[in-house]
């Protein structure tokens, strides 16, 4: 050892040599943000020239289809390439069934028939649940009352209603059928349904890990969807399984989902990378309305800087495994890649 060149001895690691610039930094990075990974949700309600703020989601409003052509617009021209539709209809279309939801002149169709109409570049994709649909906004019709405890959603009435809503919006032009709500068998049922009825290209994109969570309650103010009663944990997943998530999304590759999805985001990295290295489909992640909403909060009280706390953020999921993701950042954060771009 003592005849060995003092320059071959092994140096302590030096990290910074490629932290020196951002070229170096850029360089080196393993993922990369792209607005073509990025999935803008928007919430559609009936009318005309309507643009109605969400108090709890600063940028984000409810928008009448002809205000949302233009919001595609404009995002397809800062390179966000994918929507996620949801609809929104007012208290007195709603019933215990959610039938408003297979309804070819409801707002979630007559927009897809103006996106297509005008020929836009855009995947048009649909959340595909019955909760902005029903009465007591809950994912589907309630089975009869249980002596043991309160009403569910009954899983196998639900999914004859959501694979009617798939064909209505394949119909309408959808690209994408989005399931959200967590009924067993849903991504089957669909499959079937959109394959008997001619619209075997239209694919599935099963929110197929989706957690139960407290992140979810500015969504159900922009889509006008709280449960009237009780809350979701009898349907969507506890946070303290993580096993789970696998056997989930398992099931639903194989009744035929072309991508899966984890939901909530941040609180769900871990999930997402366990999928990322036990699965071949793609996989999404939504950074939920929660997540979106506490970062605009801390910045608009100056308390954290937004901008970077955005990309970071969602950095963090496409790290973590996310093939694309679902953010109402999604122009913000397009603009923002542009600007560091220059
Ligand atoms: C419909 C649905 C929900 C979200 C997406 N689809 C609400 C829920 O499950 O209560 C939440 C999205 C968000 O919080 O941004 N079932």
């Amino acid at each position: 050892m003592s005849d060995f060149p003092r320059s071959l001895l092994p140096a302590f690691p030096r990290f910074r040599r490629l932290r020196r610039s951002a070229a170096l930094r850029d360089l080196v990075a393993e993922v990369r943000l792209d607005p073509a990974r990025l999935v803008l949700p928007l919430f559609l309600v009936p009318g005309r020239a309507r643009r109605h703020p969400v108090a709890s989601m600063p940028c984000v409003f409810q928008l009448s289809p002809d205000e949302a052509m233009r919001e595609i617009e404009e995002a397809l021209a800062e390179g966000i390439r994918a929507f996620i539709f949801f609809g929104v209809i007012p208290r007195e279309q709603k019933n215990d069934l959610g039938s408003a939801a297979l309804d070819p002149e409801n707002v979630v169709c007559e927009t897809l028939r103006l996106v297509r109409g005008k020929g836009l570049p855009a995947v048009a994709i649909t959340d595909l649940c019955l909760c902005e649909y029903t009465a007591h906004g809950h994912c589907g019709p309630l089975s009869a009352a249980d002596k043991d405890g309160p009403r569910n959603v009954d899983n196998d009435a639900t999914l004859e209603l959501l694979s009617r809503q798939a064909v209505n919006h394949a119909r309408a032009g959808a690209d994408v059928v989005a399931p959200s709500g967590m009924m067993d068998g849903m991504v089957a049922r669909i499959r079937a349904g959109l394959d008997a009825a001619g619209f075997a290209e239209t694919a599935i994109l099963s929110y197929a890990v989706k957690y139960a969570s407290a992140f979810y309650g500015p969504f159900r103010e922009a889509a006008e969807s709280a449960p009237a009663f009780g809350d979701r944990r009898a349907y969507q997943m506890d946070g303290r399984r993580r096993r789970e998530a696998l056997a989930e999304a398992l099931a639903d590759v194989n009744q035929g989902a072309d991508v899966v999805m984890v939901k909530p985001g941040m609180p769900c990295l871990d999930i997402l990378r366990d999928l990322r290295d036990r699965l071949e489909v793609p996989l999404a992640a939504y950074q939920v309305s929660g997540e979106y909403a506490m970062i605009k909060a801390a910045s608009a009280n100056g308390w954290l800087d937004g901008r970077a706390a955005m990309l970071e953020s969602l950095v963090a999921l496409h790290r973590a495994g996310a093939d694309f993701l679902l953010t109402y950042f999604a122009r913000e954060a397009a603009r923002a890649l542009r600007e560091e771009a220059r």
